[in-house]
């Protein structure tokens, strides 16, 4: 019986060991390698601060109760928290953000290459929702919902989703992310507006419409104009 256990510990210890022996997450979209550190040496993440010198500050971040500014073209305005501004976060893969959204205003369909993300509603009415990768029948399937306070929704790391405000008031969400780095691709200003562009015919080919329909989208989100 002892036997049995022991070999029981043994074999979960060995499980245990197979489920950490994965490779680190990425914290940026890639990482070249060099052969020579000193001409181009790259930290993935940030160095550690000595664990002496560490702070409760360290761990602290303020404000994010207070609303930001919405008044831009897409009405939406994310206050990211994460390693950058929280530094006790590094390395310990999350972050969050606090998305403030004008009446109608909208975060647009845009991805995290590196999160899924958890969403609560704390203030508004929102429509939300997220697309699967090409289904074996080659569609691309819309999961949607409306959400009010309370409500919480994920969207799974990498697809497309969007956050659109439906009512007449400003809404408030606080969304958490599996990264501390999750990355963010906003679509129509990665197709559209790219430096350099990219060439005429293959987004004419692609969205199967005249070059001057290519050529008005790309002038509404040339580099900068995101917002
Ligand atoms: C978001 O709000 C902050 C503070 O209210 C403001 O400084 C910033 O310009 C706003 N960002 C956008 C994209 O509107």
């Amino acid at each position: 019986m002892e036997k049995k256990g022991a070999l029981l510990l043994a074999l979960l210890l060995m499980a245990s060991y197979v489920a950490y022996a994965t490779d680190p997450t990425q914290l940026q979209d890639f990482c070249v390698g060099v052969n020579n550190p000193v001409d181009g040496v790259f930290v993935n993440g940030l160095f550690c601060k000595n664990p002496i010198q560490a702070t409760p500050d360290d761990f602290l971040f303020k404000g994010l109760n207070i609303p930001r500014n919405t008044d831009n073209k897409q009405g939406s305005n994310v206050t990211l928290v994460n390693a950058a501004n929280l530094p006790g976060l590094n390395t310990l893969g999350i972050a969050l953000a606090r998305i403030d959204f004008a009446p109608y205003g909208l975060n647009p369909p845009h991805t995290h290459p590196r999160a899924t993300e958890v969403q609560t509603v704390l203030e508004g009415t929102l429509y939300v929702g997220f697309v699967t990768s090409n289904l074996p029948n080659g569609k691309n399937q819309l999961f949607s919902a409306v959400l009010y306070p309370g409500d919480v929704f994920i969207f799974p790391q990498g697809l497309i989703h969007f956050q659109f405000n439906i009512g007449k008031t400003p809404a408030v969400v606080l969304v958490s992310f599996s990264s501390q780095n999750p990355g963010v691709l906003t679509i129509a200003n990665a197709v559209f507006g790219p430096t350099p562009p990219i060439s005429i015919d293959v987004l004419t080919k692609a969205f199967q419409v005249d070059k001057n329909v290519i050529q008005y989208l790309e002038a509404q989100f040339s580099s900068g104009n995101n917002y």
